[in-house]
């Protein structure tokens, strides 16, 4: 049985995906329904009545409360069940699970341990992702059909960018001429490339003349469980890098179960703010990168491995090669099963 961190932020949903109706999600292999109390804050509560067991998702709301569709039942936010429609006594036990939510750089995020420990300030800077004057965002959202560290090793592995983003951000070569590092400063780790003087790769076509070179960088940052910052940037060769540009980007994986994640990506700029081209071309280029290119080939992957993992197996006993490039995927994977481990040793 998959075994996940627990005291930390889960990225459920971007903001707006949770409106008047609410929002059904599994996560953590948790059917979960995210709504909106009446001054606007997130609530989650267990989709599953204790009566027999309906789905909340398919009921309507009075007020706070939320109403189940089958027999009417009543849920206060704290999933304390308030009013039963067939008499005054509410049987003991007519509770459901609440979850601990809060929203902040346009996401819902979900505390997976104790309420009481959620703290919003342990949530990782993301307030790149919010529209501002200097800068707009596009984002996606998807549903991959794999386990989301396969998600993280794809992410923290670059090096894949010349063999499947051929169609998008491929780099005529450009990673190899790179040079790779990985630190980790505290809990949070690093996969960095660096690669001086080359030719402009497409996302730093027009930084330079004819002829010139640039630097550019592709700088990930990685937070449990599997929340990634991903800054892609150029300068003319040999210039301060505040000479050239640097775009943010988020990749935001989290467990819906085992065997499927959700998958959140942003990418923003700092130019043509107000145009819906601009808008539209960058949707489609993220959306054939991440979609199209990555996804497909993360899940064939896991579906090469996931027959062993559901026979009780884990990703070291299938004994994965290792290239040195990969080690990005290896450390966070390794910095996450501690993390688990600790929190288990601790409670
Ligand atoms: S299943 Fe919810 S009230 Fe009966
Ligand atoms: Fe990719």
């Amino acid at each position: 049985m998959e075994r996940y961190l627990r005291n930390v932020w889960y990225m459920a949903a971007w903001a707006g995906e949770v409106g008047e109706l609410g929002l059904a999600r599994e996560v953590l292999g948790r059917p979960l329904f995210f709504y909106r109390l009446g001054d606007g804050r997130a609530a989650a509560l267990l989709d599953r009545c204790p009566h027999r067991f309906a789905p909340l998702s398919r009921g309507g709301r009075d007020g706070d409360l939320v109403v189940c569709g089958y027999h009417g039942l009543k849920f206060g936010p704290d999933g304390q069940c308030l009013h039963n429609p067939f008499g005054p006594r509410i049987p003991a036990g007519t509770t459901v699970p609440a979850f601990a939510v809060t929203e902040a750089h346009d996401a819902i995020w979900l505390w997976g341990g104790d309420p009481a420990a959620a703290d919003p300030a342990l949530i990782p800077d993301f307030s790149f992702i919010p529209d501002t004057p200097e800068q707009r965002s596009v984002r996606g959202y998807t549903l991959m059909q794999a386990n989301y560290e396969y998600g993280t090793d794809n992410l923290m592995d670059l090096s894949h960018i010349e063999w499947v983003h051929k169609g998008t951000f491929a780099g005529d070569g450009v990673i190899f001429a790179g040079e790779h590092s990985v630190r980790q400063e505290g809990d949070t780790l690093h996969s960095d490339w660096w690669m001086p003087k080359i030719k402009p790769p497409m996302v730093a076509q027009g930084l330079v003349g004819a002829g010139e070179t640039v630097d550019h960088w592709l700088r990930m940052r990685w937070n449990a469980p599997a929340s990634m910052r991903l800054d892609v940037g150029a300068c003319p060769h040999g210039a301060p890098e505040s000479k050239g540009f640097d775009i943010p980007q988020a990749h935001i994986l989290t467990p819906a179960n085992a065997h499927e994640s959700h998958y959140f990506w942003t990418a923003s700029r700092n130019h043509d703010l107000d145009s819906a081209e601009v808008d539209a071309y960058m949707l489609n280029l993220f959306r054939e990168a991440f979609d199209v290119e990555d996804k497909p080939m993360i899940e064939a992957a896991y579906a090469n491995v996931r027959a062993n993992l559901e026979a009780g197996g884990d990703f070291w006993a299938e004994k994965p090669v290792s290239l040195g490039i990969d080690q990005g995927g290896t450390r966070a994977r390794r910095l996450l099963e501690s993390l688990i481990a600790r929190e288990a040793a601790h409670g």
